[in-house]
């Protein structure tokens, strides 16, 4: 191995990632007094949070209609499919309203309702009353809500001192003999110098994966490298099967068009000109949850009802909005779907598909963020130094399939419970622990092998064969026999990788390197999500099994986890899904069919 030098730092709290779970916090930690260090591979403002649209769900009732947290958490759980844990669930959608009060302390540039309120709008499987009716509760900045937020964020640490480490790319944790985190490694991609991050906590905040399919609404820079990482340091993954499709992304480019679109009154046709989703959903129409209007569009498109010459695709209707609205609430879609699908939505329909949008699935944490896994004596051990929020974690709050608008919240919420579960633990400048060398040398080595390997491939053509069976083989419904071909083929493309050469020997933003690690954290990943698929019998929330269409309460109401060693190969567990609630305020929601 080539000798690097490395530069060391010491933080009380190092954050890995700076959407907006990561800025959340970062800056409730900083506020707290403690020495905190953000480290991100993009500009903080540039990081994905910036491109949510449609709103935080949070149940304020600005619009007078009677809603209240505990009519969130139901549709909360039986939106997950019953997955979700419930204690977490509670935590979340009763902890949204003060921490979307804070967001607008703070400044975030909310619309409002006539009376200077903060403006709210429908969003898919979110009700009143246990279904009855339709709820207004996602809290919304136009349709640009993740950007105002974001932008917030960012300010607001930079006004609490927070030291940014921006353009750095995350290599491996830190793990000590005990299996403790006690930092990050990290690559500086200017120079390519090497930094050691040694913090009592590492709290990870790197996003999704959504780049391991073809077409996704995700940046480019979703690649999952807190999970990959995890996965390096012999923890387990979990629920990773469960890969949501957004059912409104443009046909041919992926971008999101926002839920918060029918939210405003669009509605979905089929070729036969058919509002088809009255036929699916008779109640929530249109705004059910995303999973059912995915599927919906899927076997409109399968049984012949899609538009275009290969009937590849659906329309959304926004024609019939007011001028007016279309402006204030919608200015962003207007924009998107005239540069991306060429279309003036006062005009005319969208057209659209069903994109992969978020990864339910991640490292799995408890309420506080504190990483988990289960053990034969104990199925939530702590793994202590470590946290995970955002979409990077599985808290979880989604199960087998999230709500729109609780995206935004999660990153929120459990951005905060982080700050405020380590203002409880953790002392303001407490000595590091003395580290082995070996702690940081599994990085380097990592890197090194990475960087000076030699083949005939690129990483680019790999990844798009990992992405084209990502696509085909975990699809919006899968079968055994898909599932099983998948893995087969993505054996093989994953055995590519050590085929593939790093051409660019430069130290100087290096992208061809970076790509290079990315494509390896995705693989890792695509793995983990294949085989937990191929591995579930049923059928629940966005896992559609063809060969068995039920869910299986009795034999399945459980958190799938997975290990992935070296060799590419797979060891799994499963979790006891929490079925209490955090306090006695609300009763375990039981299981029973959706209906919308
Ligand atoms: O449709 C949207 O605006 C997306 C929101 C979300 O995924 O929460």
């Amino acid at each position: 191995m080539n000798s690097y030098s490395i530069i060391d730092h010491q933080y009380d709290v190092v954050v890995v990632g700076a959407g907006g779970a990561g800025l959340r916090a970062t800056l409730g930690i900083s506020m707290k007094g403690l020495k905190t260090a953000c480290i991100t591979k993009v500009f903080p403002t540039r990081s994905h949070t910036v491109a949510a649209q449609g709103g935080i769900g949070a149940a304020l009732d600005n619009m007078g209609e009677g809603d209240n947290w505990k009519f969130h958490m139901y549709d909360t759980v039986k939106g997950s499919d019953w997955l979700g844990d419930q204690d977490a669930i509670e935590y979340m959608c009763r902890n949204a309203i003060p921490a979307v009060i804070e967001l607008e302390h703070l400044g975030v540039p909310f619309s409002r309702t006539e009376n200077g309120e903060i403006y709210q709008r429908s969003f898919g499987g979110h009700t009143l009353n246990h279904g009855k009716s339709i709820a207004k509760r996602a809290c919304a900045a136009a349709d640009r809500t993740g950007h105002a937020i974001l932008h917030t964020l960012y300010q607001q640490s930079l006004r609490n001192k927070v030291d940014f480490f921006i353009e750095y790319f995350a290599l491996d944790l830190i793990m000590s003999e005990k299996d403790e985190c006690v930092g990050v490694m990290a690559l500086c991609l200017e120079d390519s110098t090497i930094h050691r991050f040694r913090a009592h906590q590492t709290v990870l905040a790197t996003g999704g994966y959504g780049r391991a399919y073809f077409s996704c609404t995700s940046a480019h820079t979703c690649t999952g490298d807190g999970n990959a990482m995890v996965l390096r340091a012999g923890l387990p993954l979990q629920d990773m099967e469960f890969v949501q499709f957004h059912p409104t992304g443009i046909y041919g480019s992926g971008c999101l068009i926002t839920e918060g679109a029918r939210g405003e009154g669009g509605y979905l046709t089929n070729s036969d000109g058919e509002r088809f989703m009255q036929r699916y959903a008779p109640t929530a129409n249109d705004l059910a949850s995303r999973d059912v209007v995915s599927r919906a569009m899927t076997i409109e498109i399968n049984e012949g009802r899609g538009f275009g010459p290969n009937g590849d695709h659906i329309m959304l209707h926004l024609e019939h909005i007011s001028p007016d609205v279309l402006q204030q609430r919608l200015p962003g879609i207007s924009e998107t779907a005239r540069i991306f699908a060429g279309s003036d939505i006062a005009k005319e329909p969208i057209p659209v598909l069903p994109t992969v949008h978020y990864n339910m699935g991640g490292i799995p944490t408890n309420c506080h963020g504190e990483v988990i896994y289960p053990s034969a004596e104990n199925s939530d051990c702590v793994v202590h130094g470590l946290m995970a929020i955002g979409e990077a974690a599985c808290v979880s709050v989604h199960g087998a399939n999230r709500l729109g608008t609780n995206s935004l919240l999660d990153i929120i919420v459990f951005g905060r419970a982080v700050s405020h579960r380590i203002a409880n633990i953790l002392q303001p400048g407490k000595v590091h622990k003395s580290i082995t060398k070996d702690a940081s040398d599994r990085a380097i080595a990592r890197l090194d092998r990475i960087r000076n390997a030699k083949g005939d491939l690129r990483a680019g053509e790999v990844r798009l064969s990992m992405q084209r069976t990502m696509q085909k083989h975990a699809a919006v419904f899968r079968s055994t026999e898909l599932m099983d071909k998948g893995r087969e083929k993505l054996k093989g493309v994953a055995s590519l990788i050590s085929n593939v050469s790093v051409n660019d020997k430069s130290l100087i933003w290096n992208t061809d390197l970076i790509d290079m690690m990315e494509l390896d954290n995705l693989m890792s990943q695509a793995i983990v999500t294949l085989t937990s698929a191929f591995l579930r019998k049923e059928s629940r929330g966005a896992h559609a099994h063809e060969d068995f269409p039920n869910r299986n309460d009795e034999n399945w109401m459980k958190h799938t986890v997975m290990w992935l060693n070296g060799k590419n190969e797979t060891t799994v567990a499963y979790r006891e899904v929490h079925m209490h609630t955090f306090s006695d305020d609300v009763k375990v929601i039981p299981p029973v069919d959706r209906v919308y």
